[in-house]
């Protein structure tokens, strides 16, 4: 087994490394994948909007029955102790504080049991932000179909289907799958997917099919902040092919421009293959909003 690392986490009340943590084989989050997930970056040591990534946890917990172990101050207060012992330990000021709750531990049975603890674990990672050649050239994805379950809304801890979704790009050298649904848009295996069309930029409705990123209320407000018109439409897959530009979101893609699409080209002009400049925008103005929005 490869060494795990010595970076600081939380498990059930206990502040350890992750290489010293331990659950049960019965927990339900192992055995089941019955549980949810929240991942929340950090700037500057600051937890960048965590009243969002809280309101989230909340709805995943809710939508799977899992009471919510700890107030939103509780959540804060351990997450920011973690964020300081990282960056004692490694000077990231910059890094990405995962949090987990399954429903706990219980013999095996389909059923949820009533009177059983959550699980608690966090951890924290320092920040890996797309490189500054990805920044400057833009990336390349594979598509494919959502095969995946009906209840993308969930940040469920079951990530199968995300995950080998995610491996047809790597299997290509490409850094994302973006999904399709019966000829349309969902997301991808761990972003959301943006369409520019005519200087506007286009995301699909809020659906079970879909995550709502915590960049979908962030990037309507930078939209509004620097006038680019913001739709959330169903995206039929063929708009997504002749896109002007194709953008990522997520924590830690942030907004990212996709420039090839299974092998082709995006965009059109003297722009195909680039970043284009409604990317540069909501990267600039993204930028800003990371030093004004975090606690
Ligand atoms: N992934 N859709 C899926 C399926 C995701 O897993 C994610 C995030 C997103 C974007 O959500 P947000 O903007 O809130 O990060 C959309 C996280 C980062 C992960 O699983 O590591």
């Amino acid at each position: 087994m490869p060494s795990l690392p010595d970076t600081p986490c939380y498990l059930d009340g206990e502040y350890t490394r992750v290489c010293d943590a331990k659950v049960s084989v019965l927990d339900r989050g192992f055995i089941f994948g019955d549980g949810i997930y929240e991942v929340v970056p950090v700037y500057g040591r600051r937890l960048f909007r965590f009243d969002e990534h809280m309101a989230r946890l909340q709805r995943s917990l809710t939508k799977v029955r899992i009471g919510n172990p700890h107030t939103p101050e509780d959540w804060l207060q351990r997450c920011r102790r973690l964020v300081q012992m990282l960056a004692e330990q490694t000077a990231a000021e910059d890094q990405l504080v995962y949090i987990q709750v399954t429903r706990g531990v219980a013999v095996r049975e389909h059923t949820m049991p009533s009177g059983i603890t959550p699980t608690v674990y966090m951890m924290v990672t320092p920040m890996k932000p797309p490189t500054p050649e990805q920044r400057h050239h833009g990336v390349a994805c594979m598509t494919a179909r959502d095969f995946r379950w009906e209840r993308g809304d969930i940040k469920s801890l079951s990530l199968l289907g995300n995950v080998m979704a995610r491996q047809i790009s790597a299997d290509h050298g490409a850094v994302e799958t973006i999904l399709f649904r019966d000829g349309f848009l969902t997301e991808a295996s761990s972003s959301n997917v943006w369409v520019v069309h005519e200087g506007a930029l286009l995301g699909v409705p809020k659906s079970e099919h879909v995550l709502e990123g915590i960049r979908f209320e962030l990037l309507r407000e930078l939209c509004e902040d620097v006038g680019i018109a913001y739709n959330l439409r169903p995206i039929a897959e063929a708009d997504v092919r002749s896109a002007d530009e194709l953008l990522l979101s997520s924590a830690t893609k942030e907004v990212l421009a996709v420039t090839q699409l299974d092998g082709e080209a995006v965009g059109h002009g003297a722009l195909r293959g680039k970043p284009g400049p409604v990317y540069s925008r909501l990267y600039e103005a993204y930028q800003r909003a990371k030093t004004l929005q975090s606690i």
